[in-house]
């Protein structure tokens, strides 16, 4: 029976996409280096699901040992998760993240061309978009300039791909994800940053937690209606859904490339988010204002119509189970 590669597969995003491909009765072939992640998460996947989890520690960047797990496994369609993924830490890191994510890209492309793969799915961002001004924002915004290295490792990804789709017959899914938070209602997988969070969601569930002293909201002068940031927070098990989606829509067409937002097509604060939390666990959050944090954008979030109209998909969990669910993981921490 041939199998789904999903790379960085014990990740954040990559679990709950490994759940929501077993569930439908794939089977999953998981490589990661566990640079962001521990062993331990294949156990709490095959808790949830019931399924063992076949997981290769090797990393993407590693061509040879990837080899291997392509001749080991009969993989037909490939799920690429495996990378870096914050943004301010690509400012302070930007040569890692190029390695990382651009030549790890480059090296699946020799395993996904020489094992004639059928199906790529590629874990975008909506930081191509860049600094724009313009939301609900489609796939056809122009991509011009990212803000970070990180953002630039996802448009030279997403470059790469438009060419090499001319040259094979794998057919490509980029998929542009917008701010994915909260946990699976089991709460056996979440988001484990490890180190201080950069991301907002992991920081605000860690001052609840008492491991911070107090969250700071970078800035609250932008040209918004209460000052503060806007984005698209999208539940991670919605984001899951969108890949199994996304994998079923490249097999069943014949296309070379196409690309879909993932998001709710709703902007929300920052200010509402916490907001949020505080209310739905029924708690005080220690918060203040502070500078604005370089790189960010002032608004963005996602229309999501094209992916509802063409994958079948759209976002079904609320805000307010965002925020349950990400303080009921952080509570197993
Ligand atoms: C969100 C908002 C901060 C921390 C994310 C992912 C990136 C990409 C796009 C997928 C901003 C504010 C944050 C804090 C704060 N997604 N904030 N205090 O920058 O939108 O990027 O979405 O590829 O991978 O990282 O997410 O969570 O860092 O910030 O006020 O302590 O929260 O200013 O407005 P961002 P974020």
């Amino acid at each position: 029976m041939s199998k789904i590669l999903v790379t960085g597969g014990l990740g954040y995003i990559g679990s709950h996409s490994v759940v929501e491909l077993q569930e439908t009765g794939t089977e999953v072939v998981v490589v990661d280096n566990l640079v962001n992640t521990t062993a331990s998460v294949a156990q709490r996947i095959e808790k949830i699901t019931g399924k063992p989890v076949t997981v290769y520690n090797v990393d993407v960047c590693d061509t040879k040992a990837l080899e291997e797990v392509f001749i080991k496994e009969d993989i037909s369609d490939v799920i690429h998760f495996a990378a870096f993924k914050a943004v301010g830490e690509s400012v302070d890191k930007p040569v890692e993240y190029y390695h990382n994510n651009v030549s790890g890209l480059i090296s699946l492309l020799h395993c996904v061309k020489k094992f004639n793969v059928s199906s790529l799915v590629f874990s975008s961002s909506c930081t191509v978009y860049g600094d724009t001004k313009e939301s609900p924002i489609t796939e056809i915004h122009p991509i011009v300039e990212a803000i970070s290295p990180y953002g630039t490792t996802k448009i030279l990804g997403e470059e790469i791909l438009t060419d090499f789709a001319k040259f094979c017959d794998t057919k490509i899914v980029c998929l542009r994800y917008f701010n994915p938070v909260g946990a699976h209602k089991s709460a056996l997988i979440g988001e484990l940053p490890l180190g201080v969070p950069s991301n907002l969601i992991p920081y605000v569930t860690q001052t609840a937690a008492g491991i911070r002293e107090q969250l700071t909201i970078f800035g609250n002068d932008y040209n918004t209606p209460d000052g503060t940031n806007i984005r698209d927070f999208i539940h991670v098990v919605d984001l899951a859904k969108a890949h199994v989606k996304a994998i079923d829509y490249a097999n069943a067409n014949s296309i070379s490339l196409d690309v879909f937002n993932l998001g709710t097509g709703i902007g929300q604060s920052v200010k509402e988010v916490v907001e949020t939390f505080e209310r739905v666990n029924d708690l005080t959050l220690n918060y203040t204002y502070g500078p604005r944090r370089q790189g960010d954008v002032e608004q963005i979030w996602a229309d999501a119509s094209k992916a509802k109209h063409v994958l079948g998909w759209e976002t079904e969990i609320t805000l307010d189970e965002m925020m349950r669910s990400a303080w009921a993981w952080q509570q197993t921490l």
